[in-house]
């Protein structure tokens, strides 16, 4: 698969009594981040993982791992999911009144920043923050649980911020997230995506995790 688009693998639909095992099956098929979809239960109605989990991850893998925080005062939370071992640490604007300063503060702490939005946030509220962000993570359903219909309103959001980023910030990645399969990627490639997380269509793919990454990476050729 040529770089530079990557395949985040997210764990939200993995095997949990078999972990370890389903992420080195990942790894050895192709997958480039593992995406950790962390869920505080305010922010989002689910209830998911915390720092213990990415500590986890990684130790099964040198993949790097791309952390999605849903969760209200994510300010409160970054240093421990840095000190476990996150890669990148991505944020909302809509639970995250302070986005400048945490972004900043995620980059001290040796992350990569990233900044998420919701389908029904607008564009222009990560305008301000794009210069100094690695990745603009564009939702593609509402967060909250994986297996859910990719919403097709999200496709001129992820062309708008590749443009401006283009102009601001070439060297930063729109990542999209939710609903991603074979037959949705190419719609979100060509506006623009160069990162694909997916959940469903890789661990809970009927012929298994291989067949599922191979049939996303047939997309990016
Ligand atoms: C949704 C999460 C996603 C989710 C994607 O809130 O942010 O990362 O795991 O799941 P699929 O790929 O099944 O839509
Ligand atoms: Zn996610």
């Amino acid at each position: 698969m040529p770089k530079p688009y990557f395949i985040s693998t997210s764990i939200l639909s993995a095997d949990f009594t078999q972990l370890g095992a389903q992420i080195s099956e990942a790894e050895a098929n192709g997958a480039d981040w593992i995406h950790v979809d962390v869920m505080d239960g305010h922010f989002v109605p689910n209830l998911t993982m915390g720092p213990f989990i990415v500590a986890a991850c990684r130790q099964a893998t040198n993949l790097p791992l791309d952390v999605h925080l849903m969760v209200e005062e994510p300010e409160k939370l970054v240093e421990a999911f840095a000190g476990a071992g996150a890669s990148g640490l991505t944020i909302h604007p809509e639970a995250s009144p302070n986005l400048h300063r945490t972004l900043q503060t995620i980059r001290s702490l040796g992350c990569k920043p990233g900044v998420a939005v919701n389908p029904g946030t607008p564009a222009e509220v990560v305008k301000p923050v794009l210069h100094m962000v690695d990745l603009v993570l564009v939702m593609t359903v509402n967060p909250g649980y994986s297996g859910q219909t990719f919403l097709p309103e999200a496709l001129p959001k992820v062309r708008q911020i590749r443009d401006w980023l283009d102009e601001i910030n070439p060297e930063a990645l729109v990542e999209v997230d939710g609903g991603i399969n074979a037959e949705t990627l190419p719609l979100v490639r060509d506006a623009g995506a160069q990162a694909f997380v997916a959940a469903t269509a890789v661990f809970k793919h009927p012929d298994g995790i291989a067949a599922g990454l191979k049939a996303l990476k047939s997309q990016l050729k």
